[in-house]
């Protein structure tokens, strides 16, 4: 603190903070950008202009740069997304990479869950602790709707191999699309609860590649409370919330429970203990951020652990107190979800 009470910018040795007092400790890895599903929400039926591969950062520098996060940063834990981070060929050798590293981090994983069938027991046992898989409708053919790929079948696979190779609980993120999935929150509540699975809807929000979001099509945190209280007993979880965007209610007095992730209508930025880095060695302070500060190329050119670190500490302290997405002068980022990830 400076003499005024104000945070000033860390100093070497100190973790991720911003001028807000917040502080990263949990680090969102997006693996690759592209996808093998296309859900309307997301991305155009064409796919998107992908990442050439010599923009990507390798296995080998993406677990640097982890290393540099947990021993120099206060990095936590580290989620792996991507787009669709299965896709990655070197995923379960930089998951074995990270969760050697001194103190051993929480590992995360958010999937599409298509091959995970085949790949889940070898995660585990390269060290991954948990699991988040995106299915938004128990309908083979809304399925097939919103994501413009016949694979239903593969992800409920995918859900039920993680459950048997124990990356419990398994949640579940949920995005209802009015007028397409949004009278499915009850049924897909039943099934989370009869699997044992942890399920989380989470409000839609603007970060389509297409920009076809409309704040009257989101389906609100308050509506899908209000639909699953017709058929449950919904009651606040006494469990901490901490930094944790969900909130989360005991279905029918426990033990199962609920989510809800209102990113749009009760944005929870103070909170905020996240940090993200691309495919491509960016990082960003936040999904919304319309900056990014780029560590492929120092890492290229031979920076040190330690001008690594200061570059990222930098990023990180210039990182805004919220999304804005209920201002007037909102603007989308330019790069989509499906390229910073979740
Ligand atoms: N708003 C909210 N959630 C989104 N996801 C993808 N795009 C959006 C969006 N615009 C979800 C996916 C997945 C997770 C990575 O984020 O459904 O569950
Ligand atoms: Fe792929 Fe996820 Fe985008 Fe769907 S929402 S297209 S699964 S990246």
């Amino acid at each position: 603190m400076t003499v005024s009470g104000r945070p000033r910018q860390a100093d070497a040795g100190t973790g991720l903070v911003d001028r807000y007092g917040r502080v990263a400790t949990d680090l969102r890895v997006s693996l690759t950008d592209r996808c093998n599903l296309r859900c309307a929400y997301c991305m155009p039926a064409e796919g998107l202009d992908w990442l050439p591969k010599p923009e990507l950062l390798t296995d080998d520098e993406i677990v640097r740069l982890a290393g540099i996060g947990v021993t120099m940063l206060g990095i936590r834990e580290i989620r792996f997304t991507g787009g669709e981070p299965l896709l990655r060929r070197g995923l379960a050798g930089i998951i074995g990479a990270v969760t050697a590293l001194e103190p051993r981090p929480k590992t995360m994983l958010t999937t599409n869950a298509i091959g995970l069938e085949r790949m889940a027991r070898q995660l585990a046992e390269s060290g991954l602790d948990r699991i988040n898989i995106s299915l938004d409708t128990l309908r083979p053919e809304r399925f097939s709707q919103i994501t413009r790929r016949h694979r239903l079948d593969d992800v409920l696979a995918g859900v039920h191999a993680a459950n048997a190779a124990g990356l419990r609980p398994v949640k579940i993120n949920t995005v209802l699309l009015r007028d397409v999935n949004d009278d499915e929150a009850p049924e897909l509540l039943d099934f989370a609860v009869e699997h044992g699975l942890e399920l989380r809807f989470i409000e839609q929000m603007p970060l389509d590649a297409q920009h076809a979001w409309r704040r009257e099509n989101m389906v609100s945190s308050e509506e899908i409370l209000a639909a699953l209280s017709k058929r449950f007993t919904l009651t606040p979880d006494p469990a901490e919330r901490g930094g944790a965007p969900a909130e989360t209610w005991l279905v029918d007095g426990g033990p199962a429970k609920v989510g809800v992730i209102a990113s749009v209508t009760r944005p929870f930025c103070g909170a905020c203990d996240r940090t993200r880095l691309t495919a491509d060695g960016q990082i960003r302070n936040c999904l919304f951020a319309r900056t990014e500060n780029d560590l492929r190329t120092p890492l290229r050119s031979g920076a040190s652990d330690a001008e690594i670190a200061e570059l990222w500490r930098t990023a990180m302290w210039g990182k805004l107190p919220g999304h804005g997405i209920n201002d007037p002068t909102f603007l989308q980022p330019e790069r989509p979800m499906s390229a910073i990830g979740g």
